[in-house]
């Protein structure tokens, strides 16, 4: 079956750490990429940015990644850093839909001035080596801007385009627009990748069912959620496997020990670790209150007994 999945870059989640904890325990990915590198204000790539991409941070997978820029400039800043790493592609954002990126025109923001994009591209591609793909949502505020878009970037070496088919205004909330989507297909040379909303197998069916040319999937917070979900797509298993709670648990201890080692003070930790919960509690939803407890814990001892209770409904 031709079936590739692309683990999504989440800012504050899918960090080196995760990737690591996700390669060791769980299959099915065949390429990660790496949240979003923005230049500073003194036009340097941040500090957790580099230990993020570090090629000795990441090793037994394919990391691919990622710049947030409308400025030609800085993209070859970054796309010469990455090469000289050792890294072939780099993916250019154009799907962030926050204001503070938007108002900027980047991003999602950046949607509305397909010349700036031609512009960016023109000069990028005839510069540096490193292979593009591109990001992107249908529009910022209208929908319509992808397909004033894509028959424009027919005309790059462009390697794939991963659609999110929401405009930036819905951020990650609303109905997914297929019927855009599917106008998309008809109007690119390159290479689509789906991303949205792809939470459960029944989604990918649905989804491989309307699309069959597509062989290409990006799953970002249902693959947080449910780390087993690239497998279960790849094996076709409606069903999880025995050990999904065994499984969890140990990608929870692991991450915890992680952070433990980078993060100082009992609150700066558990916030991290309930960033995951948001998802992860998917995966029990009748506990309520360990999950509340894990939510409200104020030291590393109640947020321990928590998670140990929560488990302890799940694992026998
Ligand atoms: C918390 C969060 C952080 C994100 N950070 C990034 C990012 O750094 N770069 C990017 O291209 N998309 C980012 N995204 C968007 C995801 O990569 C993905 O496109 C989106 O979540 C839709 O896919 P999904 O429905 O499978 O989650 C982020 C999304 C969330 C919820």
């Amino acid at each position: 079956m031709d079936c590739f999945i692309h683990a999504a870059p989440l800012q504050g989640l899918t960090d080196y750490k995760f990737r690591n904890v996700f390669a060791q325990l769980f299959s099915g990915v065949d390429y990660f990429y790496a949240p979003y590198i923005r230049l500073s204000s003194r036009k340097e790539i941040k500090k957790a940015n580099l230990r993020d991409i570090n090629p000795k941070h990441n090793v037994g997978y394919t990391l691919i990644p990622q710049v947030l820029t409308n400025n030609s400039d800085d993209f070859l800043k970054v796309a010469k850093y990455i090469e000289e790493t050792g890294y072939k592609e780099l993916n250019w954002n154009l799907g962030c839909p926050y204001p503070m990126v938007t108002k900027k025109g980047m991003g999602a923001g950046m949607l509305n001035n397909p010349d700036a994009i031609v512009n960016l591209l023109e000069r990028v591609c005839s510069t540096t080596n490193v292979q593009l793909s591109v990001k992107m949502r249908l529009g910022n505020e209208l929908p319509g801007n992808i397909l004033e878009i894509l028959p424009l970037l027919n005309d790059f070496p462009i390697k794939n385009i991963i659609i999110h088919p929401r405009i930036g205004k819905q951020l990650y909330k609303g109905a997914v627009d297929l019927d855009t989507f599917e106008k998309c297909l008809n109007l690119t040379q390159h290479q689509i990748i789906y991303n949205g909303d792809i939470t459960g197998i029944e989604d990918y069916k649905k989804l491989k069912a309307r699309f069959p040319g597509i062989n290409h999937w990006m799953i970002g917070r249902g693959l947080i959620a449910n780390p087993l979900l690239p497998e279960m797509i790849k094996l076709n298993s409606d069903g999880y496997p025995v050990h999904r709670y065994k499984l969890l648990l140990k990608m929870h201890d692991l991450l915890l020990y992680e952070y433990e080692k980078f993060l100082s003070g009992d609150a700066q930790i558990i916030m991290k670790m309930n960033e995951f919960w948001k998802y992860w509690s998917y995966n029990f939803q009748e506990a309520n209150k360990p999950l509340k407890k894990i939510k409200k814990a104020k030291s590393l001892s109640k947020y321990n007994q928590a998670v140990v209770e929560l488990f302890g409904e799940y694992l026998n």
